[in-house]
């Protein structure tokens, strides 16, 4: 079954309130617009594996990819991102009180849909729903947090665990979620966990590399906003460890100097970048990640033909463009 397929039209079949217009619009505007699908598809297909229906997942499958839109809304606000998908960002389009309200709403329909799952296992269903969620906005505090830090005040192991939280624990719940939906035996259930939070910590890291690499007409985003708002991304922190003190200087004044040149700024750090493998290193470590999720995937005790569409997905993430 294709299930990208699948959840395309059962994300177009959902029905929002035509009024109040500016609170709806701007939903319809963020479903509509593409998105690669990566969470609930995850979530389908280890479902599948361990023997459940598309059909009694799809509720789970709806809700969490409502909720990853509802923090795009929120994550564009807060990082002041004029471009998603191609598209102009929802506080860009409308303005910045419809990010949060039309976003708010996105997350209590995400718990709504949830709710609608029929699972022998709901309270813990829902208690990872919930405290992923929660986790998530940890993450996000912890982005900001670091904004206004220098970067040699964030160690990597302080940002791996601050995407591992944005970012890698919704993948996760994705994997897992699937599993316990199938009513998968808890040991599996917390290997697919590891498996995708690895995978969604190499995911996290190539969004950081395409936002300085990426092409912006297939990326969907801007080049360069993470430059922009002084985020410690790993090419950053990689960067300020492999470099002597004089461009360590220099970077640390183009991060932090908001009155210069935008395009400027961008610029120069990437060349920077582009001057000490700063790309290979990024590399690196997303192919160490994956490593560690090949790992884990060839613990999960199912028969190869059951288990190898899970590791399909993630093997399309490799090397991804968008
Ligand atoms: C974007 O997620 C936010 C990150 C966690 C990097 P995706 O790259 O999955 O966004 P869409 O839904 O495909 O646009
Ligand atoms: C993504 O971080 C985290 C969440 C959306 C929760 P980014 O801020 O790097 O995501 P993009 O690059 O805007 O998609
Ligand atoms: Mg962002
Ligand atoms: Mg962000
Ligand atoms: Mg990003």
């Amino acid at each position: 079954m294709d299930f990208l397929k699948y959840i395309n039209q059962a994300l177009d079949s959902q029905c929002y309130p035509a009024l109040p217009q500016g609170l709806y619009e701007p939903i319809r505007y963020t479903l509509e617009g593409g998105g690669k699908r990566i969470r609930p598809v995850l979530l389908l297909t280890t479902a599948y594996a361990y023997g459940a229906t598309p059909e009694q997942a799809l509720p789970a499958a709806i809700a969490i990819e409502t909720y990853h839109n509802h923090t795009l809304l929120h994550d564009d606000l807060m990082d002041q991102a004029a471009l998603r998908r191609g598209r102009a960002t929802v506080w860009t389009k409308w303005d910045a009180n419809t990010a949060v309200l039309s976003g708010d709403t996105m997350l209590l329909r995400a718990m709504a849909t949830l709710g609608q799952c029929q699972c022998e296992r709901w309270d813990e269903l829902y208690e990872l729903f919930v405290s992923t969620f929660i986790g998530v906005c940890e993450g996000q505090q912890m982005d900001m947090n670091f904004e206004q830090m220098q970067a040699d005040e964030v160690n990597i192991s302080e940002y791996i665990e601050m995407i591992r939280l944005k970012t890698s624990i919704l993948v996760a719940c994705a994997a897992k979620a699937g599993g316990i939906i199938a009513n998968a035996e808890t040991e599996d259930c917390n290997l697919l966990y590891a498996f995708a939070e690895k995978v969604g910590l190499a995911f996290q890291l190539q969004d950081d590399m395409l936002d300085v690499w990426g092409d912006p007409a297939i990326f969907g985003k801007a080049n360069g906003g993470d430059i922009a708002c002084g985020k410690k991304t790993y090419p950053l922190l990689t960067a300020f460890s492999l470099t002597d003190s004089e461009t360590r200087k220099e970077l640390l004044k183009l991060i932090n100097d908001k009155e210069a040149s935008e395009a400027g700024r961008i610029k120069r750090v990437t060349e920077i970048y582009n001057s000490m493998q700063v790309r290979k290193a990024c590399e690196e470590a997303v192919e160490a990640y994956y490593d560690e999720a090949t790992a884990l995937y060839n613990l999960l005790p199912l028969s190869e033909e059951k288990k190898l569409p899970i590791w399909q997905w993630a093997e399309a993430l490799l090397g991804r463009q968008k």
